[in-house]
């Protein structure tokens, strides 16, 4: 597995499998089999309440925990030194393991330097191998990369080929913080998986839209965790190792970024209140 080095030098999956929006009962199993597909990178979060599920596929799979390369996210009702050291340990529980390979602040809302500092020393204690934030925006992101001692290992923030994120990435830079993309199909809005400049390259090379999409974000350096509970695509979306697109590929795909998010828009007041209403 190609693998990206963060900013303290471990070593991460540059394309792991994410389970938002999949249930505690489905968890285990889509994890089950996206481990026997080849992922060793997965990705969940408090929020998902599915961390037992990721937990029990690990361990189950008989493969030693040093293969594998989890990452979870303290939710907003976690927030808060005290709160947020508390819930590293129920995550720890939840996922069966001694120690979390990437912990991220889920969200730029309540006290998330609280939950940061938490992390820190939770980090320091070796309960974490890297930390990072999630949904930071280039304005939150510098603020906070500013005022804390260990700068974020990753950023995890909606990213594809409509919402490509180039400032962020490039903002990121002075911190060698990497982007990771959430959502590398958009969840399959705006007919993602028809979209004619991601199929026709796709049938120069023999692939999928779905896989052209991945390659690209690949060949730009960002980390990814497509979601599928379907064996058959999870092993589509592993599959993007033996092409390459050329520089004219990468070039029009460039062209379909829109520079706003799709998904989640975190400036928009209504998204913002949703989210804050989203408890555990
Ligand atoms: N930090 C955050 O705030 C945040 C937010 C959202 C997501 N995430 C993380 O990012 C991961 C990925 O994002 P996401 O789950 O939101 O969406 P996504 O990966 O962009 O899209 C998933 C959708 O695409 C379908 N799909 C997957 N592979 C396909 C293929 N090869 N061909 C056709 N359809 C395909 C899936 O359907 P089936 O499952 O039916 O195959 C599902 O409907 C999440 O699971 C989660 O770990 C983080």
């Amino acid at each position: 597995m190609q693998t990206i080095k963060l900013n303290n030098g471990v070593e991460m999956p540059q394309l792991g499998y994410g389970v938002f929006q999949v249930s505690p009962e489905e968890c285990e199993r889509s994890v089950s089999e996206a481990i026997q597909v080849g992922y060793r990178s997965i990705d969940t979060a408090q929020i998902y309440q599915n961390e037992e599920g990721v937990g029990h596929a690990i361990h189950k799979s008989g493969i030693s925990r040093s293969e594998f390369f989890i990452t979870t996210k303290v939710w907003i009702s976690n927030a808060g030194y005290e709160r947020a050291l508390a819930s590293i340990d129920e995550s720890l529980r939840r996922l069966q393991t001694d120690y979390i390979d990437l912990l991220l602040v889920h969200q730029p809302f309540g006290d998330y330097y609280g939950t940061y500092r938490a992390m820190e020393e939770a980090y320091r204690a070796g309960k974490l191998r890297a930390i990072g934030v999630s949904n930071f925006l280039v304005d939150r992101f510098l603020d906070l990369a500013h005022f804390v001692e260990i700068p974020p290992a990753v950023n995890q923030v909606e990213t594809h080929v409509f919402t490509q994120q180039q400032e962020l990435q490039q903002v990121m830079q002075e911190t060698d913080t990497k982007l990771m993309s959430w959502g590398p199909f958009a969840e399959g809005k705006n007919d993602y998986f028809h979209t004619p400049t991601l199929v026709a390259i796709g049938e120069k090379h023999g692939r999928s839209a779905a896989q052209v999409a991945l390659r690209y974000l690949l060949q730009k350096g960002i980390i990814l965790i497509p979601k599928s509970v379907r064996r058959e695509r999870m092993a589509q979306n592993f599959d993007i190792f033996d092409f390459a697109l050329d520089a004219e590929d990468m070039e029009r795909i460039k062209e379909l970024d829109t520079k706003k998010p799709l998904i989640a828009d975190h400036r928009n007041p209504e998204f913002v209140r949703f989210i804050l209403g989203v408890t555990l």
